[in-house]
């Protein structure tokens, strides 16, 4: 029999058309799909209908050290059976999504991987509301950082002079304000968090790092801080003007 193999693909940020032409093609000739959470349902439609679709999320915040293992055994054991397999991830697999373990551990089992990127909620999330995260005369870089956990030194990225664009961060919002303040970043710094963003059920609050609060908020949700945001606030003004 011959080998199988497996390929990592990027499922975009929300909505179900920010997928790559090339992910969609991926799908169609999966044998089996390996989902998350936050892969839009719709997406499975474009796998055959035969094809196994194997759910492979977890609720965010949950231990993952031995669900991320057994995702590795099912990838493995499909690929050694000879199955084209799809893992399907949210937003970019490389971005905050473990696609690098899963690439390096199926390179040390000898299976034949395949990398399709995917628009990362970061930046599209933003884009979507009329936020670049980089802007000519505003911000010359911007910083990608994890909410979660507790290692971040949030003193060095107040001094940055970058945009943050925190991913995970909604459970620790109030703690990573306040240390950003506590680093001495203006309270009137343009701040921003995005829920559900590309979806339908999108929400978002635009404020300052003074003032800002997302309260009811419980889906997906990024967390941008910088003058950036300020282009927001135009673009939603100019939009309820027309
Ligand atoms: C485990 S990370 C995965 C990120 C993903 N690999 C990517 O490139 O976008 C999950 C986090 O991404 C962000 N996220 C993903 N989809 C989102 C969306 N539609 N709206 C807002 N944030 C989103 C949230 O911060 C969420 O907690």
């Amino acid at each position: 029999m011959s080998e199988g193999k497996v390929v990592l693909v990027g499922a975009g940020p929300g909505a179900p058309d920010l997928i790559t032409l090339r992910g969609v093609e991926a799908l169609r000739h999966a044998d089996v799909v390996l989902y998350d959470r936050l892969t839009h349902p719709a997406l499975l439609e474009h796998a055959p209908i035969d094809a196994e679709r194997i759910y492979c999320g977890r609720a965010p915040g949950a231990p993952g050290d031995d669900r991320q293992e057994s995702i590795h055994d099912l990838m493995v054991r499909h690929a050694r059976a000879g199955r084209v397999v799809v893992r399907l991830k949210g937003g970019d697999p490389f971005v905050f999504g473990r696609g690098g373990e899963e690439l390096q551990a199926l390179i040390a089992q000898g299976i034949e991987v395949e990398v399709i990127p995917g628009i990362t909620a970061g930046i599209s999330v933003p884009a979507a509301l009329g936020i670049p995260v980089t802007h000519r005369g505003l911000a010359r870089g911007v910083t990608f950082v994890s909410g979660h956990g507790g290692e971040t030194d949030w003193s060095a990225l107040a001094r940055s002079g970058t945009t943050l664009v925190i991913y995970m961060g909604l459970r620790n919002l109030e703690r990573i304000v306040s240390a950003l303040k506590s680093a001495g970043m203006s309270p009137q710094t343009p701040a921003c968090v995005i829920e559900n963003g590309t979806l339908r059920s999108q929400r978002q609050v635009l404020a300052t790092l003074g003032t800002l609060s997302a309260a009811g908020f419980e889906g997906p949700a990024i967390i941008v801080v910088g003058e950036v945001v300020r282009l927001a606030r135009i673009a939603l003004q100019e939009k309820k003007a027309a």
